[in-house]
């Protein structure tokens, strides 16, 4: 059993997004496309960076993701966020997926982890100051 196939503990705070994939998700080599979990950290971290800034943000940097296993049409896909760092308009969240691939039976497998920049815009999608009292995630 490599690394990427023993399974592993759930980070202890809920996850952002969960969802399960779809047979159309999957690319020709059967497994799911990177670019359909791309999008779904998009949108995870959205949440807690939109919360966190009291408003609209726009994606501005991936600094950093890692895919370590595929994930398999059908599985349960659970994206967890972190806030790890806010500066004046943007902020860094850093992220790992986890997936269950069958419902009966609850292991977990770590496939990606990534860090990602998040900058709070206004109106005219221009930077805004990120809130510094607001305690939500
Ligand atoms: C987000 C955006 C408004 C920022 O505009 P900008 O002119 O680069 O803004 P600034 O140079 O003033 O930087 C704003 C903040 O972003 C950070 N930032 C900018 N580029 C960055 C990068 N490549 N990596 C990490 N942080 C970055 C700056 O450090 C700054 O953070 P701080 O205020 O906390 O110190 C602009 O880049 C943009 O519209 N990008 C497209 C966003 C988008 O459409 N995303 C969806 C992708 S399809």
């Amino acid at each position: 059993m490599t690394k990427a196939e023993r399974p592993v503990s759930l980070p202890s705070y809920p996850p952002s997004l969960r969802v399960v994939t779809m047979p159309s998700d999957i690319n020709h080599h059967g497994v799911i496309f990177g670019g359909w979990l791309l999008a779904q950290i998009d949108a995870a971290c959205f949440i807690p960076a939109a919360t966190r800034a009291c408003g609209y943000v726009a994606s501005v940097a991936i600094n950093a993701m890692t895919f370590e296993s595929p994930v398999h049409s059908g599985d349960l896909v659970s994206i967890y966020t972190n806030i790890v760092r806010v500066g004046r308009t943007s902020m860094t969240i850093h992220v790992e997926v986890y997936t269950q691939r069958n419902v009966e039976k609850p292991e977990y497998h770590r496939v990606a982890t990534g860090e990602w920049v998040f900058v709070a815009v206004d109106e005219n999608h221009r930077p805004r100051p990120i809130p510094q009292e607001s305690s939500a995630k």
